[in-house]
């Protein structure tokens, strides 16, 4: 694997050795440095918390060096195209980790520079925030297979296409509960052949037989302008004891984070599973460690 451009592009085999691989790394945190000598590159061109610190962390135990990079202060901010910067980056850099909006700067990167090129989140998808939940279901849970992810919220985001991918691939059971104009589009949905992904409107039905009920911010970054319409329709979908009472009586409720409370889950059920939230969060770490391990096997 020398990329993580989607969850869609990698095999069910690729994502569970990830999840494994992670597992290990967790146990032996500083025991292996194959990023010696090697410096990536991170260019971010949306706000980040979690994914900046976990891969710079990252890159770091493993034996690397991490420079930051954001899009205002390249010249890929004054227009340069991201080919010829993939192609300058390409000839120094170990391999590149991108945080922005449209997936084809990510995919042309890739295919531009020649280095390990990380999705750290594109308007498409969240691969790196996926490979670390299925990390914590398989902590928690014994993994996913049998089990039933309920997703409730923005169903025609990239954290739910992410999720959408990984149920395609893996076999477990993904329902989107969303309203409709923010569910994935039938076209989307075409494209599944393995019929676990369903999506339905009724966030109670919904949660029935749920394993784990999941959820994200109801408004992504560069949404903004959505925020008004999302808040008035979303209101039965915020994860809360309504809706955790639906569940399976051991559900674990998962959030990405940044978490709004009162949006997208209530205080009350949110502190009720930071445990498991806020490992999810630490699983980043661990997760995107394999990931760097795997994919800088092709590093020059
Ligand atoms: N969940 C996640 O990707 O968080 P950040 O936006 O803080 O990186
Ligand atoms: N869907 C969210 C995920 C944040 C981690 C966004 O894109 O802002």
């Amino acid at each position: 694997m020398k990329n993580l451009l989607s969850l869609e592009s990698l095999s069910a085999k690729e994502i569970s050795d990830i999840v494994d691989l992670g597992i290990k790394l967790k146990a032996d945190r500083l025991g292996y440095k194959p990023l010696v000598d090697q410096v990536w590159a991170m260019i971010f061109s949306k706000s980040s918390t979690r994914t900046r610190v976990s891969f710079e962390v990252g890159v770091r135990e493993l034996g690397g060096s991490v420079m930051m990079l954001s899009q205002r202060d390249m010249q890929l901010g004054r227009g340069e195209p991201i080919k010829d910067t993939a192609r300058v980056l390409g000839r120094m850099v170990g391999g590149a980790i991108i945080r922005t909006f449209d997936q084809k700067d990510v995919d042309d990167f890739s295919e531009y520079s020649g280095v390990p090129t990380i999705n750290a989140l594109t308007d498409e998808e969240h691969p790196c925030q996926v490979l670390a939940d299925l990390m914590t279901m398989r902590e928690l849970q014994g993994g996913w297979e049998g089990k039933k992810v309920v997703y409730l919220g923005d169903g025609d985001n990239n954290m739910a296409r992410s999720w959408i991918w990984a149920s395609e691939r893996l076999g477990f059971e993904f329902v989107i509960a969303a309203p409709e104009g923010h569910q994935p589009s039938a076209e989307y949905l075409a494209r599944l052949q393995n019929g676990t992904v369903s999506v339905i409107s009724d966030p109670k039905a919904a949660c029935e037989n749920a394993d784990v009920l999941y959820t994200d911010v109801w408004v992504s970054m560069g949404q903004e302008d959505e925020a008004e319409e999302k808040v008035e329709k979303f209101g039965g979908y915020q994860i809360n004891r309504n809706l955790v009472s639906a569940a399976n009586k051991d559900a674990l409720v998962m959030h990405c984070l940044p978490a709004y409370r009162g949006l997208e889950i209530d205080e009350e059920t949110l502190e009720a599973h930071s445990q498991t939230i806020f490992q999810e969060a630490e699983n980043r770490l661990h997760a995107q460690k394999a990931v760097l391990v795997e994919v800088s096997k092709f590093s020059a």
